[in-house]
């Protein structure tokens, strides 16, 4: 399987991307090929932060595995998405640290807030909601992160706060 990292190329700042056209080379070379289903989906997914059903039927129509079955596999991984996350990733910690001070209270805040429960996507697209494990800054507990800026010692007012200021003021209840 060392050649689906032929997928990925250097761009212009260094970082590893998915080369679109290397994919499609990938989904040939693999064709009938045991095992080919989940990195070519992983491949998809990084490039596009979920799998489009047009991938999905991509996939099908030049591996042979039935769109049927490559549904089956997206939907039983929780690591799959078949929807395009929100502009904003927020995720909140609950390892042992953050569940010991409060992080049931912080994700139902933000539930309330977004009317949204986790692994989903407000309708304005503007935040997706995920719990994860430690974020390793426990002395901050509780902790949650709104894509790579951190907040700690949460509470309910100032995590309405922190979510009020992304984006639309009129699509977050405060
Ligand atoms: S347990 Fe939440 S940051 Fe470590």
């Amino acid at each position: 399987m060392d050649s689906i990292k032929q997928i990925y190329s250097k761009n212009a700042d260094g970082e590893n991307e998915i080369n679109p056209s290397a994919f499609s080379m990938a989904l040939w070379k693999y064709k009938g090929e045991e095992g080919v289903l989940i990195p070519l989906l992983q491949a998809a997914q990084e490039q596009y932060s979920y799998i489009p059903e047009s991938v999905i039927h991509r996939i099908a129509g030049i591996t042979g595995i039935p769109a049927s079955e490559i549904y089956g596999v997206v939907t039983f991984y929780k690591q799959f998405k078949l929807s395009p996350p929100g502009k904003h990733i927020i995720r909140v910690c609950d390892g042992t640290a953050c569940h010991v001070n409060g992080s049931t209270t912080v994700l139902n805040v933000i539930k309330d807030v977004l009317g949204i429960e986790n692994d989903e996507t407000t309708k304005d697209r503007l935040f997706t909601l995920q719990t994860v494990a430690c974020l390793g800054c426990c002395s901050l507990a509780p902790v949650m992160m709104i894509d790579d800026e951190t907040y700690g010692r949460l509470s309910g007012s100032s995590i309405k706060n922190i979510i009020g200021t992304y984006g639309n003021q009129n699509e977050v209840t405060l």
